[in-house]
């Protein structure tokens, strides 16, 4: 048995996608409040679905009880229910799963964490914590450290409006990221789970490529047809909200929007040569669809 935690997520939900289909048994770790049609999504893919909240530890025992593996996706970050915060969720609630865990005697844990930033925020701070706990939990872990997700970072909610030619980018936009799909990070998030390679592993994670951020604006207006209205959030803006926020979660926010500006270009050879057929979409490949389905990521 395969516990996901962060089903109801965009990443996690795909993760339960891929483990159906490979007729890998699946339960869902969902909330009273979680959206009803990703719910309603996941008992279609046939995951059994238990009730739990990484702020309560019981329910992480009662949701460990005979699964073999865990997977861990969830983040406090976009989807937050009152007393969700990176404390209590990110660092605490994940902290607390590993335990669970372990105690329930599982034996492969995978957590989704992101690379190095260098820079102190209560993100990071959490995300390290886990990955420190996980190491010495006993358990065989995988962590795995991809950097900025394409559908996300390069999405309206962001600030990409690739379909109305609007791109709002964080810093000058010279620095090569090797942005990455989703939907490849939950492949390997799978694939880690009988990977002997993966095995007590941490692994960066990027696309087929790195590219500028301005690059990627030119790629989308190949793409499209249309010139881009390019505006730039400067970086003394980001380290000015950086130095100044007084909230963990838009601290956070203002690091990441940095680490974006610096770049974060990996190297996927070594990866690709211990992850034989996987494929790496590319941030072409992610504009061409978006331009045919521009609405959603979601799986629902
Ligand atoms: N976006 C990026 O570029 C990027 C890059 C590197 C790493 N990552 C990491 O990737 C992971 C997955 O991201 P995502 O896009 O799938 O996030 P997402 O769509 O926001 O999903 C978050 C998930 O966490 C769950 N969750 C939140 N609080 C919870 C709690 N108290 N108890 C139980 N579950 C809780 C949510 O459940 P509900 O539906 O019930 O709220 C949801 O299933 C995160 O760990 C993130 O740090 C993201």
């Amino acid at each position: 048995m395969n516990l996901v935690v962060g089903a109801t997520g965009v990443l996690g939900g795909e993760i339960c996608r891929l483990l159906t289909e490979r007729r890998n048994p699946v339960r869902a770790l969902v909330r009273g409040t979680s959206n009803p049609d990703r719910v309603a999504h996941l008992k279609r893919l046939g995951a059994e679905l238990v009730r739990g909240d990484l702020k309560d530890r019981r329910s992480l025992d009662v949701a460990s009880r005979g699964a073999s593996a865990v997977i861990s996706t969830a983040s406090s970050t976009v989807s937050r229910q009152a007393g969700d915060s990176i404390e209590s969720v990110d660092r605490q609630g994940q902290l607390d799963l590993i335990d669970a865990a372990a105690a329930a005697g599982v034996k492969r844990f995978v957590v989704v964490s992101f690379p190095s930033v260098a820079m102190d925020f209560p993100l990071q701070s959490a995300k390290r914590a886990v990955e420190e706990r996980l190491r010495a939990s006993g358990m065989t872990y995988t962590i795995l450290r991809p950097t900025f997700f394409t559908e996300v970072w390069l999405s309206p909610a962001l600030g990409f409006d690739a379909p109305n030619a609007k791109a709002q980018i964080y810093g000058g936009g010279q620095n090569r990221i090797s942005w990455i799909s989703f939907q490849d990070v939950a492949r390997f998030a799978v694939a880690a789970l009988d990977n002997p390679q993966a095995k007590n592993a941490v692994i960066e994670l990027g696309g087929p490529g790195a590219l500028s951020t301005m690059e990627v604006v030119r790629l989308a207006e190949q793409v499209t047809g249309k010139r881009f209205d390019v505006q730039h959030v400067p970086e003394e803006a980001l380290q000015a909200q950086y130095g100044s926020a007084t909230d963990p979660l838009q601290q956070s926010f203002a690091a990441l929007m940095l680490f974006y500006a610096h770049g974060a270009a990996i190297d996927m050879k070594g990866t690709l040569g211990a992850f034989p057929g996987q494929h790496l979409r590319s941030v072409r490949a992610y504009f061409e669809a978006s331009t045919q389905t521009p609405s959603s990521v979601r799986p629902t």
